[in-house]
């Protein structure tokens, strides 16, 4: 079976940029066509002797006006199975993921029981192969039952599948634990992902520290929260030279001190997600608890910080840490709701935003959708001959409104309901099947 993806603008960071076919045979990408250079030189002409050879066995899918870009990789997600079936399943969240324009993504290990042993990598494993959909990549547990206690054991769980290992959820608060996880991840190369907070000066904060939250009459958690824990963990990285990616940067300092210690060539990524860059601690006015989340809506200032530190390459990753809960956790009183916002479904638009700001380039978001993560996970997904047909198509230009209820996703507790967005993904192809067209 032949696959033509015709006359769309293939963008593969620091590989590809230009109106190309891509053709795909068997799951795989077998020819990559510049049509600049169409008609021009023997290799050109062959090619499409090939593709017209074949007659009509070709499927064409039509990219004009569209972007072509290597899959798309979300490497903070939470599927929530095994154990809180009701918000998401690994199918659902499979489902949402693909809807959203991703080929992949890592799911978290704070699920019931927690992924920190083979068994639970290789039940996600096994569930995300039944879905049959986009790719999972599992994250384990950093400690034992996210405790931040006793180690897992990395070689067991890198052997089941595990792409990198994280406490996500909760800090490793134990300085000479977190030594420990970095030199013993180091041994099997596998990265560490850090929730970056100090739990003690968070104390029983419910959203920034700030104006806002006195008017409101909520407790407040301020950046040194993040910051601290960031620090600690960068002179970690720094000491025992082992990889480690902070996850959801949130504040002015965090970016800062991961700028810095990237100057000094220190193993570090970050990642933040589309809501630190989109909103601001002003959202949670109302007491909106589809505006809280775990680290918490920031100043102005900050959000302006994260996407400088977008811009400058700071932050490497954009990754949505989607977070599904059922709307008995949401709809409650503002101090006792659950933390977190779902993301898959609006993180390309959110995205393209910064495109159509002149924040980013288009080529620097698709780095941070997709070549970046795949960097930072040891996965190759560029668009070379040979490599498997992993494919995103966006269309820039369609506009239209965010409707929760036609989410794919089990949950609906996003705060960009009833937005108008512009750019969406309309296509998505893994191993050279379609699995998502809109
Ligand atoms: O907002 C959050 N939600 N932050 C976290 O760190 C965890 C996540 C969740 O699992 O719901
Ligand atoms: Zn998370």
């Amino acid at each position: 079976m032949l696959t033509l993806i015709r006359g769309g603008r293939v963008v593969d960071p620091g590989n590809l940029d230009g109106m190309m076919d891509i053709l795909i045979e068997d799951g795989r990408i077998v020819e990559i066509k510049d049509r600049e250079s169409e008609g021009r030189g023997q290799r050109a002409e062959d090619r499409g002797q090939r593709t017209e050879g074949r007659g009509s066995g070709v499927k064409v899918i039509d990219a004009f006006g569209k972007i072509v870009t290597p899959g798309l990789i979300d490497m903070h997600v939470h599927l929530r199975e095994p154990g809180h079936e009701y918000k998401e399943t690994i199918k659902t969240g499979c489902m949402a993921a693909a809807s959203g324009g991703f080929t992949a993504v890592c799911s978290m290990p704070n699920t019931n029981p927690v992924n920190d042993n083979s068994q639970v990598t290789e039940y996600i494993l096994k569930k995300a192969g039944a879905a049959d959909m986009i790719r999972v990549y599992p994250v384990a547990a950093i400690s034992k039952g996210l405790k931040g206690k006793d180690l897992c054991e990395y070689a067991d769980l890198k052997e089941a599948g595990a792409i990198a290992v994280s406490d996500d959820g909760h800090p490793v608060a134990d300085s000479r634990l977190m030594r420990r996880a970095l030199e013993y991840a180091k041994g099997f190369n596998l990265p560490v992902i850090s929730h970056c907070e100090d739990i003690d000066l968070a104390e029983c904060g419910v959203m920034n520290e700030g104006a806002v939250a006195t008017r409101m009459g909520l407790a407040g958690i301020p950046n040194a929260v993040e910051s601290i824990a960031v620090m600690r963990d960068i002179a970690l990285c720094e000491l025992t030279g082992a990889r480690l990616h902070i996850a959801h940067v949130s504040t002015t300092e965090s970016v800062r001190a991961i700028r810095n210690a990237k100057k000094r060539g220190a193993p570090v990524t970050a990642e933040t997600a589309p809501h630190y860059f989109t909103l601001t601690e002003d959202t949670v006015d109302k007491y909106n608890t589809n505006a809280k989340m775990n680290p918490p809506l920031r100043s102005r200032q900050d959000r302006d910080a994260i996407i400088e530190g977008l811009a400058d390459g700071t932050i490497d990753v954009i990754a949505t840490d989607h977070a599904p809960h059922s709307s008995i956790e949401k709809e409650i009183e503002f101090d006792l709701a659950a933390n977190g916002i779902t993301g898959l479904e609006t993180s390309v638009s959110l995205s393209l935003k910064l495109v159509e700001n002149g924040l980013i380039t288009i080529t620097s978001l698709i780095e941070k959708m997709s070549t970046n993560p795949a960097r930072i996970l040891g996965i190759d997904n560029s668009l070379k001959l040979g490599n498997p047909a992993d494919i995103t198509i966006i269309d820039p230009d369609i506009s239209f409104t965010v409707d929760a209820n036609s989410f794919r996703s089990l949950s609906r507790n996003t705060p960009f309901d009833g937005w108008s967005m512009k750019g969406k993904a309309v296509l998505v192809m893994v191993n050279g099947q379609v699995i998502f067209e809109r």
